[in-house]
């Protein structure tokens, strides 16, 4: 099986066809991403606007090269699958718009991906791993504990009430100077600053319910800014040193009541996954490493091209759905907003039953129906 995915929720364009071989394993055969971050510099963050029309520019040249480097035409292609959302919703409508179209004219089945199933279901791609597992999600615009029971069966545990990790990294980056993206920035600065000389706040450290709170922490690295501002270089690192511990601090407590929440959801974990771009930091990662040690779980982290945003996700996602014979017709709308525990995989009967004759060669998802649809925020 082979299929081409799009993805288009944010500020990167990307194309990407992966295949599955005769024992179901999979080959990314190309995986073009084209970062529309230099566009968006100069605002501090991402301007929506500039990020549609940058899209509508590069994504013809995008699918073209995907095929190209993997070495197959239209016609190879199983199915087109594009990320419908949660995301910008002028960047969506033009990968949606564009996977549509291509299925029309090639007469392909289309599948509309939610982009954080698509990082959710990642580490089967990168490292084969089994349902259930708990996934970390942390980027720009996610912050999310995930039960990951099956393909369209995902409990999120728990959300951030306020930032993502990532934008607070970003906005803290801001408040000292420093360029954009600002997660990269300020781990550079806090490798070389004292993370003890600001006592920050660790919000919501010891609650039961796995959710995060990431403005007060920020506010408190302005207020002590202001307070010895003039900001020297030590200063600004000793800020980014104390703001990062803060942040391992808080992602260590709160994954640790997650893996506490999945017990009731779940059978146990087969690992913990942390995915995003924010699973970058190396401060975080040898932190979560050590929680997993402690909890006799195996730790994956996708390697950081297939961590933030790309299309090798997305077209996995679509090959997933695919061979339970989960496809979408062309009026799937494209969304701002969808929760990932709203997202099923309404699996047709006569697939189901072709199914239980030849079992996947990775595991099965589950075969119940995944939980009511959650009102709210995407993030
Ligand atoms: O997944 P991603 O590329 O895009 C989305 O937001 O979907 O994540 C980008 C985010 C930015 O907020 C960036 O500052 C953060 O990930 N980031 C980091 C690091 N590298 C990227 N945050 C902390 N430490 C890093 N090394
Ligand atoms: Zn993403």
């Amino acid at each position: 099986m082979r299929v081409l995915g799009i993805e288009s929720t944010c500020d990167e364009t990307a194309a990407a066809v992966v295949e599955t071989d005769e024992n179901g394993r999979p080959h990314i055969l190309s995986n073009a991403v084209l970062s529309q971050i230099a566009q968006h510099a100069a605002y501090g963050g991402v301007v929506p606007e500039i990020a549609a029309r940058a899209h509508v520019e590069v994504i013809d040249h995008l699918v073209a090269r995907a095929l190209d480097e993997a070495g197959v035409t239209f016609d190879e292609l199983d199915a087109v699958a594009a990320a419908a959302g949660p995301g910008l919703i002028g960047g969506v409508i033009v990968g949606l718009t564009t996977a549509k179209a291509l299925a029309l004219v090639t007469g392909k089945p289309f599948i509309a991906i939610n982009h954080l199933e698509a990082h959710a279901l990642t580490p089967r791609l990168t490292d084969s791993v089994n349902f259930p597992y708990l996934l970390l999600l942390v980027s720009g615009g996610h912050t999310q504990l995930v039960a990951v029971r099956g393909v369209g069966d995902y409990v999120r545990l728990g959300t951030t009430i306020d930032d993502a990790i990532g934008e607070a990294f970003d906005k803290t980056a801001k408040m000292l100077g420093l360029p954009y993206p600002g997660g990269p920035e300020v781990e550079k600065q806090a490798l070389r600053g004292n993370p003890e000389r600001f006592a920050l706040p660790r919000p919501l450290n010891g609650r039961a319910a796995p959710d995060f709170s990431l403005s007060g922490l920020k506010t408190a690295v302005r207020v002590e800014g202001e307070r010895v501002s003039p900001l020297s270089a030590t200063d600004i690192a000793d800020l980014c040193a104390s703001f990062q511990a803060a942040v391992v601090d808080v992602i260590v407590d709160r994954t640790r009541a997650g893996l506490r929440a999945f017990r009731e959801v779940a059978a146990r974990p087969n690992a913990l996954v942390v995915a995003g771009g924010v699973a970058a930091n190396g401060a975080i990662r040898a932190a979560l490493h050590q929680l997993a040690t402690e909890s006799g779980l195996k730790l994956v982290t996708p390697p950081p091209a297939l961590c933030t945003d790309n299309g090798a996700m997305i077209a996995w996602a679509g090959l997933e759905r695919l061979r339970l014979g989960v496809t979408d017709d062309l009026s799937a709308p494209a969304r701002a907003r969808w929760p990932l525990d709203s997202v099923k995989a309404e699996v047709p009967a006569e697939a189901e039953a072709a199914d239980a004759e030849t079992p996947l060669p990775a595991d099965k998802p589950l075969p119940e129906k995944p939980h009511a649809a959650a009102a709210g925020p995407s993030a």
